[in-house]
């Protein structure tokens, strides 16, 4: 029986990058049966909510989504797209792989990063501190680590390593400095790590050594688990090393859903052009159909879609060529035999 799966096409390139991924498992024999649904520009202007109750009923009853990028409408009134699904699905669980397809500055990148995606300075409590006349003498934001939290997490990259035959899971962290809410992060993941001895390896590194390791020798890493913030901009550096945002998917996991997206946003430079890549919502379809069950598919469109890149012939403009979305996906296509 088909797998209902919620598809969001998305704003800007979002529509095209959707066809293009959707053309692709169809051709692969993807059992999937898409649950099309609004969100962003498009749900304000069918709804006039950027991410409308139908969505997330679609989401709660199909317990699986693929999204195209998002635009958050500017002005208050509008709820954020982002809190909305994280809060409802307790997506805890942000992963993103990176790997070289074709050898550029490195050869060997073969990188998840896992990224506490509820806790820590990300939490929005925030508020100005008055001095004297000045209301915006100072500033303070709260960051929340929980042990729950941290628990989870790291669990969570531990069990990710074991089901996908990975070796090593890095540690990252600032418990020199932020003594308690790193500290709690480090003391639990160690704890956890010790249940995983013998079964994978455990590694610790402070973040701002990470971020130059990761530039030096990023082969030396394979699963990385950190807090929100260092997460966020440790995987802005990771997608870097394998040739940019064009090729980055990401999934969020939660206790009640699994959404998979596109690492970028809705480019609206290129929007309705037929230029865009459709490699990273391509990609993050691959890791909803491992999620699913059917890792043979997703196997088979991963080969078809790093052969048309390695063969470069047919790329679009992003990765060096001239081609469109639509003649890169038929090669795609053309590839799966
Ligand atoms: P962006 O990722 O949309 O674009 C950055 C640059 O990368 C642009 O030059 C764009 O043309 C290029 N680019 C991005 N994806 C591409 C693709 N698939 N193929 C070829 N080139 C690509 O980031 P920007 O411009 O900061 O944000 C634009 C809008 O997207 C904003 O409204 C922002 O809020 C939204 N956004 C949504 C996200 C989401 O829904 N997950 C994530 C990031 C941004």
């Amino acid at each position: 029986m088909a797998t209902p799966v919620t598809l969001i096409p998305g704003d800007g390139i979002g529509p095209s990058i959707a066809d293009a991924t959707v053309r692709i498992l169809a051709a692969a024999g993807a059992d999937v049966e898409w649950d099309r649904q609004v969100a962003g520009m498009a749900g304000v202007a069918r709804w006039n909510d950027p991410i409308p109750d139908a969505t997330l009923d679609s989401i709660k009853r199909t317990r699986v989504a693929l999204k195209g990028p998002l635009e958050t409408p500017v002005g208050d009134g509008f709820r954020s797209i982002n809190v909305a699904l994280r809060k409802t699905f307790d997506l805890y669980a942000n992963v993103r792989p990176a790997y070289t397809i074709v050898p550029g500055r490195f050869d060997n990148v073969d990188i998840v990063l896992v990224r506490e995606n509820t806790e820590g300075l990300y939490i929005g409590v925030e508020h100005y501190v008055k001095i004297g006349d000045d209301p915006k003498a100072a500033a303070e934001s709260v960051a929340i680590i929980t042990r729950h939290g941290s628990e989870r997490i790291v669990r969570y990259a531990f069990e990710y390593a074991i089901a996908n035959n990975r070796k090593k899971v890095t540690l990252v962290h600032k418990a020199n400095i932020l003594k308690f809410s790193q500290g709690l992060f480090l003391d639990v993941g160690r704890m956890i790590a010790r249940e995983y001895e013998g079964r994978v390896q455990f590694e610790e590194r402070i973040i701002d050594a990470m971020a130059m390791h990761l530039v030096m020798r990023p082969e030396q890493f394979d699963v990385v688990v950190t807090t929100n913030l260092f997460g966020d901009i440790l995987s802005d550096e990771i997608s870097g090393l394998v040739g940019g945002l064009g090729l980055a998917p990401g999934a969020n996991f939660g206790t009640n859903a699994a959404i998979f997206e596109a690492v970028h946003g809705t480019a609206p430079d290129i929007a309705g052009k037929n230029i865009a890549n459709p490699g990273a919502l391509v990609l993050a379809a691959c890791m909803m159909l491992d999620h699913i069950g059917d890792r043979g598919r997703a196997t088979s469109i991963r080969n078809a879609f790093e052969g048309t890149i390695r063969d470069g012939l047919v790329l679009t403009r992003d990765l060096g060529g001239t081609s469109t979305t639509d003649q890169f996906t038929d090669a795609v296509i053309a590839r799966l035999g």
